[in-house]
């Protein structure tokens, strides 16, 4: 039987939509709760440099209450790192990140990054944190995950969903075969980004994948259903393409 595939939730849009405010409402640790309730396995936030949606204040009160695990995901900053040391998140996943863009935009390039990369794998991983990080489903960058000997990467799924036709099926591919590859090096593949109700069943089924995260879906999806009903439904559409 196919293993059972993870959902991590990302809550960092529930704090754009109170941001956009100011107040405490709506507040990402009260959805991280209904997402646990929901069936999410975990929780993932991203604290950004310029704290545009989740707060030092939000990944202190989740590390504080969740029962689930958090996945703080975090550029390769000597700022993120301490804030990871610090607080000792279940897993980290290292992202690229730009001032300007509006989310992450392509992943990490690992291959190029090495020699930058490599204290915070070897920091991270020395504090217990499951290190993770958000590459593409190129080979080239999952030779220097080997490298690196982190235990997870998370391929980029924002092409794939932007994609149409032959040109996403070739994506598909991709991410079916950079999947396989890392297992074969004894690397835990996940994916996410950009995936939805209509597109994650085809991710959902490759095989080789332990673990999904998704986020801004699913807090759009909840302006009509409620968050709990639209992570549950994430849940049973994964399942089912299981
Ligand atoms: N995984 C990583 C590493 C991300 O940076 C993001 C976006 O913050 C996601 C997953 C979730 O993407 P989306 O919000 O498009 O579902």
């Amino acid at each position: 039987m196919t293993r059972p595939l993870r959902l991590g939730v990302n809550i960092d849009h529930v704090a754009t939509i109170r941001n956009a405010r100011g107040g405490s409402h709506p507040d990402p640790l009260r959805a991280a709760q209904a997402a646990a309730a929901a069936g999410a396995d975990g929780i993932t936030a991203h604290l950004r440099e310029d704290r545009r949606h989740i707060t030092d204040d939000d990944i202190d009160r989740l590390i504080e209450a969740l029962e689930i695990p958090l996945n703080l995901e975090m550029a390769a900053t000597d700022e993120m790192l301490a804030i990871a040391l610090a607080h000792g998140p279940h897993a980290a996943c290292i992202v690229p990140e730009k001032r300007e863009e509006r989310t992450t935009e392509g992943g990490l390039d690992a291959a190029g990054g090495h020699n930058h990369l490599a204290p915070f794998v070897s920091e991270l991983a020395a504090r217990d944190i499951r290190v993770s990080l958000f590459i593409e489903p190129d080979p080239l960058q999952i030779e220097a995950a080997i490298h690196l000997r982190v235990p997870v990467v998370e391929f980029h799924t924002g092409r794939y969903a932007h994609l149409e036709g032959e040109a996403r099926a070739e994506e598909l591919r991709r991410i079916a075969e950079g999947a396989a590859l890392a297992v074969k090096n004894g690397i835990e593949p996940h994916a996410g980004h950009g995936l939805s109700f209509d597109n994650v069943g085809p991710i959902a089924a490759i095989p080789q994948l332990f673990e999904l995260n998704i986020g801004h879906f699913l807090v759009g999806e909840a302006i009509f259903t409620g968050f709990e009903a639209s992570v549950r439904r994430m849940r049973e559409t994964m399942d089912q393409a299981r």
